[in-house]
């Protein structure tokens, strides 16, 4: 089973990642964080797509289709995985069903954040991240009223690059006109509106709620 956790910059995914492959105990993949893994290590790859992750736009599709590919033929995404990030046009959508159909699996299902965008811009402008274990952090959440170092691991937490004013606006604008389309792919019961204006912790319950049925031979942890 592949699960799409799709919505808007700053919806709640990465944060619902990782909650959700803990509870499925299948591997979580955000195409976002593995560029910018290669960014950080300053690889051939990470050069090359630098400038465009610092500045909201997209990397292209036949790129992330190879990597997003190349990761879900690995004997470990066997039994299902989720896809954080992917796919983000209508066009790496198609790829990914068909290759899904092509490997004799079933479509995918949609879990979609929906998330106002007014209330984006607050969110991802106190987002902090732990660039070691990669733990998502939010300065007005309470929890880091004493520290900037992570809970988890005690590493230094860090900013993101495009998480400037600027580049939020212009990576939600991106969203509405490239990624929204996407949606009209998915229907019925592979697809999952969720409302992510709620607690994180909330979130999570309707998510659970919402494929539980549809889970087939994956097991719940609880
Ligand atoms: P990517 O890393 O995927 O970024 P994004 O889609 O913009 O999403 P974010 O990671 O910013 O937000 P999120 O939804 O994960 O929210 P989070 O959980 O962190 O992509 C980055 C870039 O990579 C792209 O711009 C593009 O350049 C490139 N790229 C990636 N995939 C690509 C693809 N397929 N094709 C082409 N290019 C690609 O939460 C945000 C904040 O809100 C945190 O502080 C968190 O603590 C807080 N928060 C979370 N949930 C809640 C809640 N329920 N209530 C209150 N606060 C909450």
């Amino acid at each position: 089973m592949v699960i799409l956790l799709f919505g808007p910059p700053g919806s709640g995914k990465g944060t619902q990642s990782r909650l959700l492959s803990s509870w499925l105990g299948v591997p979580a993949l955000s195409t976002g964080e593995m560029l910018r893994s290669e960014v950080a290590e300053g690889t051939d790859l990470g050069r090359a797509v630098s400038e465009l992750l610092a500045t909201g736009k997209f990397v292209s599709d036949e790129l992330v289709n190879q990597i997003v590919v190349r990761k879900l033929l690995q004997p470990d995404h066997a039994r299902g995985c989720l896809l954080d990030g992917y796919p983000r046009t209508v066009q790496q959508a198609e790829h990914l069903e068909q290759f899904l159909a092509s490997a004799g699996k079933n479509r995918s299902h949609v879990v979609h954040l929906d998330v106002p965008s007014e209330m984006i811009v607050a969110r991802l402008t106190n987002r902090l991240q732990c660039p070691n274990c990669k733990r998502i952090y939010n300065v007005s959440s309470g929890e880091l009223r004493w520290t900037t170092e992570c809970g988890e691991c005690g590493a230094l937490l860090e900013r993101r690059a495009d998480d400037r004013e600027a580049v939020i606006l212009q990576r939600l604008h991106t969203y509405h006109d490239i990624t929204g389309p996407i949606l009209r792919l998915y229907n019925g019961e592979h697809y999952h509106r969720i409302e992510g204006t709620l607690p994180p912790e909330d979130v999570f319950l309707q998510i659970q709620q919402s494929l539980r049925p549809h889970l087939g031979p994956l097991t719940p942890s609880y």
